[in-house]
């Protein structure tokens, strides 16, 4: 018997009015190719102590329902001995942890990702437990291009988010399922915006014949946004107006949260849009940020991996915070910047 009241809990905490999720789960490998590119040393101490930075952060007790971590991140502590989980669950904010193990080639179409991870993450989540994690994440990666995504891939990638967050409910932590359908390409925003539905569509298909609890299930999308290379001005009306369509004719009303990605749009617009989707609501979930890029550039360009920089860092970090939660209740301003 899965703890229903538990996992509902803790979902409604993640979506609570007014607050978001830090994603700070970044794999060692892309944290590194993150700090090379501001000239930050790439070693543990050094992705530790920018951890820490953004969670000692005073705005972050404000803003931050929960961060999700990744599995070298809640192993670490801070520099005074405790463990971030600890810190964190302290400041109110929920530590949660990234799951997968990253993606490989799909069979029979390369150019497509399929996520691993599945084996073993029955202990795996124990052992997130008992270190005081909330909540867990799964990301999938589906591609737009000619003839992509197949159904093959959809398909697979949803099934995959059943059974993980099945085995997450199972372990009493609230799965975010992340289907990040990928903003680089040169498709269009129409199609951007049916590949969504379709992806969404899939995936709550496969959580409704798995079983999966939807009131302690959150899902984690991309907005619909014109593809990267497609020449196609990023409008954030229009974003909102499809991203709103589509998220209330597919998520079924009895789930527990709906986040975004920011997924490489800049911080600015990541906060325009989001501001410009809560206007379109009310809707029947919680909705709310879970950024990476969109919250945490500014900051980690201000500390360049420099002690001498962690407050000015800080101040950045604050002000994505600051503005990331004006958006959430619709008064985000291009003039606040
Ligand atoms: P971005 O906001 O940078 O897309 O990161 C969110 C995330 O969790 C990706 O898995």
């Amino acid at each position: 018997m899965i703890d229903t009241q538990k996992l509902e809990s803790t979902a409604k905490a993640l979506v609570a009015q007014g607050k978001g999720i830090l994603a700070a789960d970044e794999s060692n490998g892309t944290c590194n190719k993150r700090f090379e590119s501001v000239g930050a040393p790439t070693t543990e101490d050094s992705r530790r102590a920018y951890r820490e930075l953004l969670f000692t952060t005073p705005e972050s007790k404000q803003f931050l329902s929960g961060v999700i971590l990744y599995d070298e991140t809640i192993r670490q502590s801070a520099s005074n001995g405790m463990p971030f989980a600890q810190m964190l669950a302290g400041a109110g904010i929920i530590p949660g942890i990234k799951v997968d193990k990253g993606t490989v080639a799909l069979p029979n179409s390369p150019e497509e990702k399929m996520t691993e991870g599945l084996d073993g993450l029955r202990q795996r989540l124990a052992e997130y437990v008992a270190m005081g994690a909330g909540f867990t994440k799964w990301r999938s990666v589906i591609t737009i291009g000619e003839n992509m995504p197949t159904d093959a891939c959809v398909r697979a990638n949803a099934d995959t988010l059943a059974m993980y967050a099945l085995l997450a409910q199972e372990a009493g932590l609230v799965p975010i399922i992340e289907p990040e359908v990928i903003l680089d390409g040169t498709h269009g925003i129409a199609r951007a915006e049916s590949v969504t539905q379709k992806t969404l569509e899939t995936v709550f298909a496969s959580m409704a014949s798995y079983g999966v609890y939807l009131p302690g299930l959150i899902l984690k999308t991309s907005m619909v946004v014109p593809g990267k290379g497609s020449g196609e001005t990023m409008v954030a009306t229009d974003v909102a107006e499809r991203t709103a369509r589509v998220l209330k004719s597919v998520v079924p009303s009895e789930c527990g949260g709906v986040v975004f990605l920011s997924g490489g749009q800049t911080p600015a617009q990541a906060a325009e849009n989001l501001s410009e989707i809560t206007k379109r609501g009310p809707y029947p979930w919680g909705v709310t940020f879970s950024y990476a890029r969109a919250l945490q550039e500014p900051a980690l360009a201000a500390w360049a991996g420099k002690n001498e920089n962690v407050s000015a860092a800080q101040t950045a970090f604050a002000k994505r915070l600051t503005l990331a939660g004006a958006a959430l209740s619709g008064t985000y301003a291009t003039s606040m910047e």
